[in-house]
């Protein structure tokens, strides 16, 4: 196979405010797609950095009484944290308020002006008396020229969606004193981008989807008008050289970003950013982003590019937006997710799962319904996927972790899997993630299948031989599906190679490696399942908690249902997903004992047939004197809490209990044990 060189960008989040879900949904999409580049053996790098620069940065830095330099870096800090805890393997990440960005900034703009594609325009923009000052767009408001909604944004309408510029404002207002600006006359600086129309025209359908060049291409025809790039002071961005108080205008040097990034990577392996950039370069690149940012990068970005000589993207890759429950992500309505308070309550495997399971190459809007995401992530990600894994390491502890000798006619078997792997490459390839999740989901549901027919929790007695050579193939192809699906879950694929004593980074080559005659490491408890209570907590958290907590166990430890209840002392009314949720199982008590220190609290093994065995501590002391008398019992527990830490040791589930309390207690038992066994769903 021939190894390509890759460059993958996201478009470079704002650095206002923290990042939220529709930013992670970029970026896990242009991640899943390097890491299953990089599994073919291409040499992928992937990077991004904060747009630092503008008047919204600005306004920000003033609510919060700094300066906008040091705003920048505080939320700098902030996305890159966030970025690491959803495993996006950015190559570097960086910011556009860096001296090498400032360079480029130049660099680009001594080259429009040598080819004397700048020119200067007088026009009338409204001015502050009061403040001295020429105001930019969000530093005025009004009344909507449409709607005549009241204190909207000088440059669009949040009730009516209209965009227009400020001059067409009614009553238009200084933000800072309240005054009404005057219109007054200065010099801007205008990029000729109508010169590159032919040029455009030929270059958009070969580099974008067919949706986005006839878009772009009918623009070009109209609309197309040249580009305002300099903006008057005070603005927060790189001062325009031989100009007085004009800067840059902070999409001129935003796309910048992405090379002086590269740059700033290829210089610590001793080369620089026309490594990637050059028009010779054998690079490949590739820009993800949202639809609303089309007209930068696929008219102004290559026009750029053009100007300075520098290689032009492969393909500008356009996505949708993710709206929450149906709705637009919006502060407000209380549908806006920030990535921290996301990962804050859950983890970010479980989104991971979701989004490449709704992901094509489409610019549809993704819908983030969180019943939905429950169903998903519990009934396939948890129920299926991490379920095969975790119900096949725990019988193979009968055979103390030992993996049989396969046959020649079952090694062939394991290699005929060989086209879900073909199949799987290409749909990741091609940026259709649902799809290899569909393929996934299928070789899964096969293994359990054939596990499930082969029953081998019971063949461990009547059969072992035959059972360990059971387990021994459903281990090779859990294998390969952790394989299939590592792009998606690096983490915790990362865990399972693990246990394979296999040492990441895999390669799709591994999908071929045959596990046999040899020990594998003991299993740990791989993915919980979302707990409704705390799904709903993800949309009614108030904005202002966003950096309250960071400590996710503890978290998980301290929620509590909804303390509401109704006067007869019932709790507030659930809906069935709240119930699936749920993962209730018939346990054999093997052993009941007190535990030193601890008045109240029995420590108990028990036995969960396919799931192994487990210990909790249940605090029942007060009613059962002698604990000796519940073994042999068949008790029903909370098989998929969370595994709590507690003084004495860990408590993995919880038991079911009746009564007020106290010595007033009993567990609920079964009334006809013959007819349940071990590990059976309570339904
Ligand atoms: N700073 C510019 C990009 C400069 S690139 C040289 C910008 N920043 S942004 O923070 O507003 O958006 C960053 C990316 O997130 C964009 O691609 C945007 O489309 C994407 N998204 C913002 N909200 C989104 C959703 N609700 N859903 C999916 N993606 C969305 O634009
Ligand atoms: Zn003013």
């Amino acid at each position: 196979m021939n190894s390509k060189k890759v460059l993958i960008t996201t478009a470079l989040p704002y650095a206002n405010g923290p990042l939220h879900l529709g930013h992670i949904f970029e970026n896990i999409m242009a991640d899943i797609w390097s890491r299953s580049l990089k599994m073919s053996g291409h040499e992928v790098y992937f990077f991004c950095a904060d747009d630092t620069h503008g008047t919204p940065i600005m306004i920000e830095a003033q609510k919060r009484g700094i300066t906008p330099e040091a705003l920048i870096k505080q939320i700098g800090v902030e996305h890159k944290h966030d970025f690491v805890d959803f495993q996006i393997s950015h190559t570097h990440y960086s910011s556009t308020h860096t001296e090498q960005n400032k360079q480029m900034a130049n660099l680009f703009y001594n080259k429009m002006k040598q080819k004397g594609l700048i020119h200067k325009v007088t026009v009338d923009q409204l001015y502050c008396e009061h403040d001295k000052m020429f105001l930019p767009d969000r530093f005025v408001k009004g009344q909507c020229p449409k709607c005549h909604a009241l204190d909207q944004n000088g440059d669009s309408c949040d009730i009516c969606g209209a965009t227009y510029t400020t001059r067409e404002l009614i009553e238009p207002y200084c933000i800072l004193c309240k005054n009404k600006p005057i219109l007054s006359k200065t010099e801007q600086l205008v990029f000729k981008l109508n010169s590159f129309r032919d040029d455009l025209a030929k270059w958009l359908p070969e580099h974008t989807d067919k949706g986005t060049a006839q878009k772009m291409s009918s623009w070009l025809k109209s609309d197309l008008r040249d580009w305002d790039i300099s903006r008057n002071a005070p603005y927060f961005g790189f001062p325009i050289p031989g100009e007085e108080n004009k800067f840059f205008y902070v999409w001129l040097d935003a796309p910048m970003g992405y090379i002086s990034c590269s740059n700033e990577f290829f210089e610590t392996q001793n080369d620089s950013y026309l490594k990637a950039w050059s028009p010779q370069s054998d690079f490949e690149i590739y820009h993800f982003i949202g639809k609303d940012i089309i007209y930068f990068h696929t008219l102004f970005w290559p026009a750029l590019l053009k100007t300075a000589e520098l290689k032009t993207p492969s393909q500008v890759f356009v996505h949708g937006f993710i709206s929450i429950n149906g709705q637009k992500m919006s502060k407000s309505k209380g549908t806006f997710i920030a990535a921290r308070d996301y990962l804050n309550l859950l983890p970010a495997d479980h989104l991971r799962y979701y989004f490449a399971s709704k992901l094509g190459t489409g610019q549809d809007d993704i819908d983030f319904h969180l019943e939905d995401f429950a169903l998903r992530t519990n009934g396939e990600l948890i129920g299926k996927i991490v379920n095969l894994f975790s119900r096949s390491f725990a019988l193979i502890k009968h055979f103390n972790g030992e993996l049989a000798i396969l046959s020649e006619s079952e090694k062939q078997l394991l290699k005929e899997n060989s086209k879900y792997l073909e199949q799987t490459q290409k749909h990741y390839h091609d940026r259709n993630f649902h799809l290899a999740v569909d393929l996934i989901r299928e070789l899964t549901d096969h293994v359990n299948k054939y596990f499930d027919q082969m029953t081998p929790w019971k063949l461990v007695k009547q059969n072992p031989a035959e059972a360990q050579k059971v387990l021994t193939l459903s281990l090779n192809k859990a294998f390969q599906i952790a394989v299939l699906l590592s792009p998606i879950l690096p983490d915790l694929t990362e865990r399972i190679f693990n246990l394979y004593h296999i040492v990441t980074p895999v390669t799709w080559n591994d999908f071929f490696r045959v596990f046999e005659n040899q020990k594998l490491n003991s299993f740990e408890p791989l993915l919980g399942r979302i707990e409704q209570v705390l799904l709903n907590q993800l949309i009614k958290q108030p904005q202002n908690q966003t950096q309250a907590s960071t400590d996710k166990s503890q978290n998980q430890i301290n929620q509590q249902p909804s303390p509401a209840r109704s006067s007869a002392g019932l709790k507030p009314e659930i809906d069935i997903s709240a119930v699936d949720a749920l993962d209730l199982r018939v346990a054999k008590v093997i052993e009941a004992k007190f535990v030193e220190g601890a008045d109240k609290l029995i420590s108990m093994s028990l036995d969960l047939g396919p799931l192994g065995t487990r210990h909790i501590f249940a605090g029942i002391r007060p009613a059962y004197p002698q604990p000796e008398m519940l073994i042999g019992k068949n008790i029903i527990v909370v098989a998929n809490l969370k595994p709590r830490k507690m003084k004495f040791g860990l408590s993995e589930g919880m038991s079911l209990a009746a009564g007020p309390g106290g010595s007033d207690l009993c567990l609920v038992t079964l009334l006809d044990d013959t007819k349940a066994n071990p590990g059976d769903s309570v339904k």
